[in-house]
Parts: structure tokens; sequence; C-alpha cells
């Protein structure tokens, strides 16, 4: 089958006709991208606030992992994990020794499936002492898929698709002592976001996370970080949590991963790990020499351009816009900002800000209905993130409050 080059109507009328409907869609169709720009079918420019959902970490078509994938596509693109590949091996080790335990790693090809791996091997870790129950927080997102799904102690991700897994209990988000109700003879677990990201980028409260690795140590649970968008440096560090005092006994990884590449994993101590024995778990796909290098290749461009020392200054730099914005614009009410993890609380809906941005050439998202979220490239400038906030600063002063 030949490519054809389609107009954006011919596209959005094709996919309408044969692709599911089950996302909201803006009628734009994108091409191409470099950096923190993407460009439509007709040719237009956008800045892009919000590349890849969370997965261009370092843009669109970073050119460390352009040439990775490149190299790696023509040598071996996939082989199951019944044999062992470098590029595997190799970003293992990566993961592992930026951890401060240890870590080894499963590779599966997105957040959902590393949390559903999470999910089992603290079910394994408990079995033996019948435990298997795990605590998960409100407002909390772990994905689609059905033991995932039941982690997210979100109602309207539920409705309709019950009964939920059982064996899951919910506690409010930096409810310390509410967490300590919950948990009985048979938790296995505590599961959650170091900052929630679509619940509307929430950090921990102080002591909360702190107070969680306490519980655990005096229950005998495993502490399980969802770091799917909090990983990989965004925040400044490697892993979120290496911003507070404790260590996690699992965490999950995928989004910015490997640069844009499918791919998701976890990286566990090596006493929780072992549980993981062959026929307990599995991914075809998972850990393949493509998103492998193109991971490593991730990692390298973080390492060789100081990106994680420059998503503490993007943090910054958004930060003291939205909070100058918030001064001007009764619209505003909070601004919650970890390195290139972004929120900006409004008291009205988001969604006409972020139709008013497109309609300016900005992406940006919307997230929990009042909150602007953005997930800026690392590789994002100074003066795109200046233009990028003049545009949602006039979007935003131009609504009635
Ligand atoms: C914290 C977190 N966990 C898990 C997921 C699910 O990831 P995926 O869509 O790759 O399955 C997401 C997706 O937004 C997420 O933000």
């Amino acid at each position: 089958m030949t490519t054809e080059t389609l107009s954006s109507e011919q596209i959005i009328a094709l996919a309408k006709k044969y692709v599911i409907g089950n996302y909201t869609r803006y009628p734009v169709c994108l091409v191409r991208g470099s950096g923190s720009w993407v460009w439509d079918a007709e040719g237009n420019r956008y800045l892009d606030f919000f590349p890849g959902w969370g997965c261009g970490l370092l843009g669109h078509c970073p050119p460390r992992i352009v040439q990775a994938v490149q190299e790696q596509v023509a040598l071996l693109i996939h082989v199951p994990n019944t044999w062992y590949t470098e590029p595997q091996a190799l970003l293992a080790q990566a993961l592992g020794e930026r951890t401060d335990f240890g870590g080894m790693s499963f590779f599966c090809n997105s957040g959902t499936e590393a949390n559903e791996a999470a999910i089992k091997l603290a079910r394994l870790n408990g079995k033996p002492k019948g435990k298997y129950k795990i605590v998960t927080f409100t407002g909390s997102f772990h994905g689609r898929t059905m033991g995932a799904l039941t982690a997210t102690a979100q109602p309207k991700y539920h409705a309709g698709v019950e009964p939920m897994l059982p064996g899951f209990n919910y506690a409010g988000f930096g409810d310390l002592d509410g967490a300590a109700k919950v948990i009985d003879g048979e938790t296995c677990a505590i599961m959650l976001e170091p900052i929630q990201g679509e619940g509307g980028v929430n950090p921990a409260p102080t002591g909360f996370l702190e107070g969680l690795r306490e519980l655990c140590d005096k229950h005998g649970l495993l502490l399980i970080l969802d770091e799917v968008q909090t990983g990989m440096g965004r925040t400044g560090t490697w892993y979120a949590y290496q911003h507070w005092n404790f260590k996690p006994d699992i965490i999950t990884l995928a989004k910015a991963l490997a640069g844009g590449v499918a791919m998701g994993g976890l990286v566990a101590k090596p006493e929780v790990a072992e549980k993981l024995k062959p026929g307990t778990h599995a991914a075809t796909f998972g850990g393949n020499p493509l998103a492998a290098r193109a991971a490593l290749a991730t990692l390298e461009t973080i390492e060789q351009e100081g990106l994680l020392e420059r998503a503490t200054q993007i943090g910054e730099r958004f930060r003291n816009r939205f909070l100058a914005l918030k001064e001007k614009c009764p619209l505003v009410t909070d601004v919650r900002v970890k390195g290139a993890m972004i929120g900006v609380e409004l008291s009205v809906e988001g969604a006409p800000v972020v139709q008013g941005c497109l309609e300016k050439g900005l992406l940006i998202n919307c997230t929990h209905q009042t909150v602007l979220r953005l997930l800026p490239a690392l590789t994002v400038s100074d003066e795109q993130i200046e233009d990028g906030c003049d545009i949602i600063e006039n979007v935003l002063l131009s609504l009635k409050a």
C-alpha cells in the first residue's frame, strides 16, 4: 500500500469512518515535528508544550534517538525474550544504576502494563503471607487495563466496566491516617504517583511519602511508585522520588522512557524482583532492541545535554511567569511546578483556554476540568517558553472571570 499525501480534511474523514471514536480529538492532523515544533498537513506550525502526552520529553524527533533507531532498525528490530540482547542488558544496567537500590528491570510497552506488572509482583511477594491487597489514592491515574484501572481511584473511569478487581482499598491523597486505617493483615503494597499527573499535577504533601514508607516498613508492605509521568528526569532528578528522603521498592516507568518510542518497564529492589520467575509474567515486545536502543539514547541525551539541571531551570521560568500572571488574572488560583511538570489551576473550565491556545498555535492540555497541564520538552528554549506563556496569558486575560 502506498502512502498518499492527503489533506487534513481527508485524513479526518477517513479516521472518523474507520478508527474507533474513543478519543476526543482536535480537527488537526499532525505530520512532522522537530523539538518543540510540530506541523500539520497544511504546513501550519505549532509550539508544543505537551509533546506526545508526556512521551516527548526530548521534543519531537530528537536527533540521537532518530539515529539510534535508524541504526538499530537495520540491525535487529525484535527478538523474543528467549534470547539476550545487548540494548536490553545495557538499559537495565543504566536504569538500575540510577536508582539508589540496585534496581533490576522488567520491560513492557506502556504505563498500564508496567503497573500491571507491579501489581502482580506485589501480589507474588505477598502471597506466602496471604497478602494481596493494595492501597491506592484518590485522584490517582495508573492506566486503563483492569488492574491498573482498579488501582486508579477515580469512579468516573470505572463507570460502565464494573465489577472492578477485588483487593484494592482507597485512601485520600495526602491522608496518612486514612492510609493507615485501610491497611489490614491482607495488604501487600501501597501504590501511588509521587506527583499526581492526570489528577491535576498534585505533588505529595510534605512528609506523606516518607510517612507511607514508614507505614510500609511497619506492616511489611511494598511501596510502589508510579513514575510513568514523573520519571526519566522530567522533574530534575532521574526519578522523582529522589527529591525526597526515602526509597521505594518498585518504580514503574513508561511515557518518556524511550524518548517517544513505545516502552514501559519497572525497576525493583533485587530481593523483590526475584519473585518474577519464568512463567509468572511476560510481554512479547517487552525490552525489544529498537525500544531499548531508543531508551539508551534518551538517557545519553539527558546526560550529555545537562537536561536534569535544565528541567529545574525550565520549572523556575514557568513558575515565575505563572505566579506573575496569578497576580493580574483572578482566574488563576494556584500554580504547581516540579521541573518540567507544570499545573495551573483555574477557577473556570480549562477547555476554552486549550482551544484558544490552539487557535494561536500553542498546544497545551487541560486535566481534571480546571487544571492547565504542561509537560514541555527538556529541550525547549527560553524564547519558546516566553512566547508560549505570552499566548496562555493573552488567552486567559481575554476570558471573562
Ligand atoms: C502516572 C501514570 N500512570 C500510568 C499511565 C498509563 O500509561 P499508558 O497510557 O502508557 O498505559 C499514565 C498515563 O497517562 C500515567 O500518567
